[in-house]
């Protein structure tokens, strides 16, 4: 393994259909028009130095290092801003360029600190560089002149830090946070030699709008802003090509490191999902994986109440399999079961849901994704045919119009967030549904122009009507309904779509939206280009979830919105590997690539290559499993990296569930809320010891590779191979790869899928196989998957969560950009910098009737349970509406929320809980608001 660093091409890539040749340096060279000469030249291998440019980025011009001499043309251009022509002859290395090079680079150096040897860019510095490529041996005007050396550094975010005594003032930092990221934090402050980076108006970068993406660090070309680890630990001697693990945006990173430390985690340019951008928690909150409370040797205990004894991993094994065979024999293999974790590598999980079906006997298997994007698999099968996304990232950037509901990128998916930005700064426009004023509403340079901030629980009621002035102001693309859906669905929905009830003005009162914005919105949709869908938790994690799915599959195939680039219905997925769970085979009816365990053919094909009889019906869902165990006929449950006491709704109902059971396993990183009801902890592997593919919510299938070593000894696909063993279903690999092998002989959309392709390739997005080797970045390009598509008929019902006089508000919950789900990892980073306690987003007239204050200590109160938390006052939260994320265990934010859930798959209405909220040890007389909503 070596340092690899990826090539530098100074500007941006330019994607145009006409070519342009010239020569440099005497080679003939042909590139798209609009390239810059600079990188023209990079990419035949030609070097010319520069500095103030870099491919992320627009060229600016500004250093002047990069001049060259072009036949007929007076003076010496900077090569980054000239574009080619055709026949351009150009000189790079000429005695005059070299002069002028050098006289650059003088002055840069006669105001830099000389403390290359103690430099933390020492050998990865451009300056330094720069410095030795063109020459550079003395520096006549001295370095006692005026300059920079004693300014003073800001060392204020954990993560990095900014020296401006090295700043050479390139704005490449500026133009990366304006041009990446898309939050336009810095500046350039003053003049000539008073210039200097600034977080705008704030101190620190602490204190302004800094994101801690790590996007101006990425571009800074010296020592000025440097990663902390790399100040700590120094350069990385080797590197390794691996996925990050926290969302479903799936970027590409390169970890580099010194032997099994983590230095730093570079994005990759050739990152299919990221593209060379990252955010704060895939760039700097690795820190978990080496955090002490890793749990690292097995455990068990006789009953939940002893101590844990720490134990061999054959002992472990043994214990746990003795329980579960002994559980199988005295109540018979359905009152076991798993699931499996969404965190965790296809191969991993492969190897669970096979150890249950296979070992356990039971298909009692169900996945995290039960609690998220259930309703994504089962509304696009229903409506497409495939339980997936349509599109990949990229499409976003030939968008028109983009509609996003429930969904909140720049926070739960930020590195997708960005590009999303980027798209809208460039033109596209926005549609923004959600009940709370996410970022995207507004933000530099950046105005939806349309927030529709409808009443939680009315998504059903709102994408009817969008449809209904599609369908009655004859808005329809009818030539792609003729064509490619099927009639019958068509004029069933049509019929139904049309009916007054579903107008705006019908529904306006329930939605909360006025029609008119509700109607300009789905025209807008309908006749702006390119429509794509966007959405998120705020779209499943409903009771009407599936329907909605549904609902937003009808608008999109009614309109046209399907098949090609810019348009599509793309699930924004939670965690990183839940499209990769799903795909699996994780579900107590589907076996991998979703097809059904009552199939005869399927199953055979499965019982063939496991030797083993399967069972014919589904099985248990996690919920169903949990309800068992309370009535006590459902006895033990393995689980796999899923913290179902602190993510699951209803807690109070969980844990009895847990307690109930016989024999609780738990495979996981850190001791959690539901280890404290687990008789058997398997120690897990953090995703830098994984050897693996994560698929992400684009169906990119990424490699996940390993930096360092099992800190447990074991890999987790072993110790599932030999608990499986030890019941009397043999598992052996001797590799991941040979998993994957298995999916793709087992799973059609798999079938071209393996490890040497995907080191080939980088990555694939399935369906991949003999049609589509290379992978399938758009589906239902040429037909939907499920031959015609199907439109659903999406009635509106309301959920039975209903706000009363004693709960008169409606609590929804999310994310946070530095925080990740449960905390699990990010509280165990630096990240808790950012948020250190979950917060009660109130609106300060629901605030003041109760009286409460900014950061006052309330109580949050449901039907299920209380809580308590500090509250802010806000109007991103629209009267009778409060907000919450639940990252910390100490908040307890499902306490309150309700088992209730989607009725086609039992994906819990987390959205949706009425609530009552009053000052913590308020007395009972606090006044309370009016009812909200019925
Ligand atoms: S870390 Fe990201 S958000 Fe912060 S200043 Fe740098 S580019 Fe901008
Ligand atoms: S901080 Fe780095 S990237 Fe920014 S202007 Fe200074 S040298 Fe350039
Ligand atoms: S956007 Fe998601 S996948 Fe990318 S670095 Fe951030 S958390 Fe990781
Ligand atoms: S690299 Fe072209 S002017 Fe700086």
């Amino acid at each position: 393994m070596t340092l690899i660093r990826e090539p530098d091409h100074g500007t941006p890539a330019v994607d145009a259909a006409t070519l342009v040749s010239l020569t440099i340096d005497g080679r003939a060279v042909t590139v798209p028009e609009g390239t810059s000469v600079l990188r023209a030249a990079s990419e035949a291998g030609i070097s010319i130095p520069k500095l103030c440019a870099t491919d992320s980025v627009k060229a600016f011009g500004s250093c002047r290092l990069c001049l060259v001499e072009i036949e007929g043309r007076t003076g010496t251009p900077s090569s980054c801003t000239t574009p080619v022509a055709e026949g351009m002859v150009v000189a790079t290395q000429t005695p005059r360029l070299a002069k002028l090079r050098r006289g650059v680079m003088e002055l840069y150096i006669s105001d830099h600190p000389l403390d290359c040897l103690t430099c933390a860019a020492n050998g990865n510095c451009e300056l330094q560089d720069m410095a030795g490529a063109v020459g550079l041996r003395e520096v006549r005007y001295g370095s006692d002149g005026a300059n920079h050396r004693a300014a003073e550094k800001d060392t204020s975010t954990p993560y990095f830090t900014y020296d401006p005594s090295k700043c050479i003032v390139c704005s490449r930092c500026v133009r990366a946070c304006e041009e990446v990221q898309g939050t336009f934090a810095l500046t350039i402050e003053g003049r000539g030699f008073d210039s200097r980076v600034s977080p705008g108006a704030h101190e620190s970068f602490l204190d302004s709008e800094c994101v801690s993406c790590g996007a101006c660090v990425e571009a800074c070309p010296t020592a000025t802003l440097t990663e902390t680890s790399v100040i700590q630990h120094g350069q990385g001697e080797h590197a390794v090509s691996t996925t990050c693990a926290y969302c479903g945006v799936g970027c590409s990173f390169r970890a580099e490191m010194q032997g099994e430390t983590v230095v730093r985690m570079v994005p990759e340019k050739t990152g299919g999902a990221n593209a060379g951008h990252s955010c704060v928690k895939g760039r700097f909150a690795f820190g978990y994986a080496t955090h002490p409370d890793r749990v690292t040797t097995p455990m068990i205990r006789e009953s939940i109440d002893e101590p844990w004894r720490e134990t061999t991993w054959e002992e472990a094994i043994a214990f746990a399999a003795d329980r579960f065979t002994a559980i199988q024999a005295a109540h018979g293999p359905h009152t076991i079961g798993g699931i499996t974790s969404s965190r965790c590598t296809n191969e991993e999980v492969f190897v669970v849901q096979k150890m249950i079906r296979a070992a356990f006997g039971t298909n009692n298997v169900d996945t995290c994704a039960r609690v998220c994007h259930a309703p994504t698999g089962y509304g696009l099968k229903q409506t497409f045919g495939t339980s997936a996304g349509t599109q990949d990232f990229q499409s976003v950037e030939h968008a028109d119009v983009i509609l996003l509901i429930g969904a909140n990128p720049t926070d739960g998916h930020p590195v997708f967030g960005s590009r999303m930005k980027q798209r809208l700064r460039a033109g596209a426009t926005l549609i923004v549904a959600d009940p709370r004023r996410i970022d995207l509403v507004r933000t530099p340079h950046v105005q939806a122009a349309h927030h529709l901030a409808l009443r939680p629980g009315s998504n059903v009621a709102l994408i009817n009507a969008m449809a209904h002035v599609v369908m009655t102001e004859g808005l329809e693309d009818r030539a792609f309904i003729a064509e490619r859906c099927d009639p019958d669905s068509f004029a069933e929905w049509a019929a139904f779509i049309r009916q007054p009830q579903n107008a705006p003005e019908a529904l306006e009162g329930l939605i909360g939206v006025p029609a008119a914005d509700i109607r300009a919105a789905a025209r807008l949709y309908a006749t702006g280009g390119n429509g794509a869908i966007y959405y998120g938790l705020g779209v499943t994690e409903h009771s009407q979830g599936s329907t909605m799915v549904m609902g937003l599959a009808n608008l999109a195939m009614a309109t046209g919105n399907i098949g090609r680039r810019g348009v599509g219905v793309n699930p924004l997925r939670g965690q990183n590997n839940v499209q990769g769970s799903c795909d699996m085979g994780s579900f107590p009816h589907e076996f991998s690539g979703y097809r059904s365990v009552t199939d005869d053919t399927v199953r055979a094909t499965f019982e063939a290559a496991w030797g083993a009889a399967l069972q014919t019906e589904p099985g248990l869902r996690l919920p169903n499993m949990l309800d068992a165990a309370v009535a006590g006929t459902f006895k033990g449950l393995f689980i796999q990296g899923e913290d179902i006491a602190q993510s699951d709704p209803n807690t109070r109902h969980v844990t009895a569930a847990l307690r109930a059971m016989d024999c609780v396993v738990v495979m996981d990183l850190f001791q959690n809320e539901t280890a404290a009801y687990a008789h058997v902890f398997l120690p897990g592997t953090s995703f830098l010891e994984k050897d693996g593919t994560f698929t992400n919510a684009e169906r990119r299938i990424n490699r996940v590779r390993p930096a360092m070593r099992p800190k447990t000894g074991t890999h987790e696909w072993q110790a599932v191979c030999d608990l499986a063993t030890a019941m009397g279903h043999p598992m052996a690999y001797d590799d991941p790869s040979q998993i994957m092998d298995e999916i793709a002989a087992l799973t059609p959309t798999f079938a071209g899928v393996s490890f040497d392709r995907l080191d080939r390739l980088g990555s694939v997005q399935w369906p991949c196989n003999d049609a589509a080797p290379e992978g399938t970045p758009i589906m239902h390009a040429d037909g939907f998957v499920r031959g015609q598509g199907r439109f659903m008929v999406t009635d509106f019902v309301a959920t039975e969560e209903r706000t009363t006089r004693a709960f008169p508000l409606i609590l929804t919950t999310g994310r946070i950009l530095s925080q990740y789900n449960v905390g699990a990892q990010t509280r165990r980073t630096a990240n808790v910098t950012w948020h250190a306690e979950d917060r009660l987003e109130i609106h300060p007239h629901d605030a003041e009737v109760r009286g409460i204050a900014e950061g006052d200590r309330v109580s949050l109160a449901s039907r299920m349970g209380a809580t308590s938390l500090r509250a802010t006052l806000t109007e991103r939260v629209p009267p009778g509406v409060v907000y919450t994320t639940f990252h910390h265990p100490i908040t307890g934010a499902n306490v309150v929320t309700t088992d209730r859930g989607d009725w086609a798959t039992d994906c819990p209405e987390y959205k949706v809980t009425a609530v009552q909220v009053t000052l913590a040890n308020a007395p009972a007389d606090t006044p309370t608001a009016p009812v909200a909503a019925e």
